[in-house]
């Protein structure tokens, strides 16, 4: 490897982008002996959206990855769109060769992209190698155009009351069709060997990138929900009888921040694990142009349901491996602030998750200036702000909480512990070094601060 590879002026040092090209959606989440899979929409030719092929990434732990030889290239079908992978445990594809489980990919052939257009159909690829090398179903496809456009399978284990088990899929589709009216609905399939495929039901209103899951509300095991999200990450809580997803809330919001898409949770995570991890595409328009690469992930995250005075909101946090990058920490504790004051002024970093708990007290606002980066608190209208982007944020017993994840080209805060999000692409002065806090009126008390400076997850 080059000396400065991963170490370029505006490269991500711990979110994954590809080591050189273009990539969009996280796609074939899957674990599997140890290792997390990450596959991602690729351009292997170029810093711009094209040629999408099936990148692939490996890695231990969620936060260092090792990029490995592209996992599916565009063939007569199409080029290669999003999807997802899952662990075929019992071998009912009859696909397994030696003792290694199947791992089964479902991505959709776009054949709108290739010269002859074709349809654009679902297809299954497979690896009895650990993901190492893939190969294409022979009897693709494994379900036919329904209407152009139609693209992401989602594949899950669906388990029902009585224990007994079958495959999920969940696949945009714009019922609309080739009429200058969209339906954006998510089909929903059932499967007993991930080949054959039976529709079951739909749901209008999310367009692209679908993805479904189960969480337990409060971590109670025996008190769960459904969650449907679209590509924009907007979703709904509901239940699901194994046939047809019945929403029970409007559509909510989780992250509030303008570059997050496609988000994709992770497929067989052990039981005794048992999170919901997802990463999202983290879309960004303004992009440094000078780069070899281009577009990055968002930091992995874990998902659950929480109550709230206003209802059960779904929440999303940095996965606890971070730890794994931590350098050196800096603690505060009770520090009461006042106008024209910086109690971290001795303070200041590059890679940081900062993690902070404020008292409101007397002050009407208060913030972070981070690498020239503001985050502000409206103390009366208990509004948090950043970059443009305004999100109510009640106060719990006079204070809220902060975690902020500052990247070279990223800020992710998230609020009271997960129950707001804001991800934002930002190219920061890469001299930029300063940590600050104020308050603009008032008393406002620093209750604790923690400043851990990060390591590159690239050494
Ligand atoms: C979402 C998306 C998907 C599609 C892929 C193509 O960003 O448009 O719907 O499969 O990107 O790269």
């Amino acid at each position: 490897m080059s000396e400065s590879m991963y170490n370029e002026k505006y490269r991500p040092q711990f979110h994954f982008t590809a080591k050189n090209g273009w990539l969009n959606d996280p796609n074939g989440l899957v674990f599997y002996k140890g290792e997390y899979h990450l596959f991602f929409q690729h351009n292997p030719f170029g810093t711009k959206w094209g040629n999408m092929t099936w990148g692939h990434a490996v890695g231990p732990d969620l936060v260092h990855w090792n990029q490995m030889e592209n996992a599916l290239l565009p063939d007569t079908m199409g080029t290669m769109f999003s999807g997802s992978a899952v662990v075929d445990w019992d071998n009912c594809t009859g696909l397994q060769k030696g003792d290694e489980r199947t791992l089964v990919a479902f991505y959709t052939a776009d054949g709108g992209t290739v010269t002859p257009k074709v349809s654009t159909t679902q297809c299954l690829a497979y690896s009895n190698d650990r993901g190492r090398t893939w190969a294409k179903y022979e009897k693709n496809p494994i379900i036919t155009e329904i209407t152009p456009g139609n693209r992401d399978p989602k594949v899950f284990k669906y388990m029902d009351k009585g224990g007994k088990s079958k495959w999920i899929m969940v696949l945009y589709v714009d019922d609309g069709g080739q009429k200058s009216s969209h339906i954006h609905s998510i089909y929903f399939f059932s499967s007993d060997d991930l080949k054959k495929w039976t529709f079951l039901s739909k749901t209008e209103g999310f367009y692209e990138c679908p993805d479904f899951f189960e969480l337990a509300i409060d971590g109670n095991q025996e008190n769960k929900k459904w969650i449907l999200i679209g590509a924009d990450f907007k979703y709904m809580i509901g239940s699901f009888d194994g046939i047809k997803f019945i929403p029970e809330t409007a559509k909510l919001i989780c992250d509030f921040g303008q570059n997050y898409y496609a988000a994709q949770t992770y497929s067989d995570i052990p039981e005794e694990d048992g999170r919901r991890i997802i990463i999202g595409w983290m879309n960004w328009s303004k992009s440094p142009e000078d780069m070899p690469f281009n577009q990055q992930m968002s930091f992995p995250c874990t998902l659950s349901l929480k109550t709230f005075p206003e209802g059960v909101r779904m929440c999303k946090y940095p996965v606890k491996e971070i730890e794994k990058l931590y350098e050196k920490t800096v603690e505060k504790t009770g520090i009461p602030v006042k106008s024209g004051e910086n109690p971290l002024s001795d303070i200041e970093g590059e890679l940081l998750d900062i993690d902070l708990e404020i008292l409101a007290g007397s002050s009407s606002e208060f913030g972070l200036d981070i690498r020239g980066q503001k985050i502000s608190y409206a103390v009366g209208e208990e509004d948090l702000s950043f970059n443009g982007t305004h999100v109510h944020l009640p106060m719990v017993d006079g204070k809220i909480i902060l975690r902020i994840l500052i990247d070279r080209t990223s800020v992710e805060i998230f609020g009271n512990e997960g129950r707001i999000s804001i991800s934002s692409c930002i190219q920061i002065n890469p001299e930029n070094r300063f940590i600050g806090f104020y308050c603009s009126s008032g008393i406002a008390n620093l209750a604790r601060i923690e400043i851990r400076s990060l390591k590159s997850s690239w050494k």
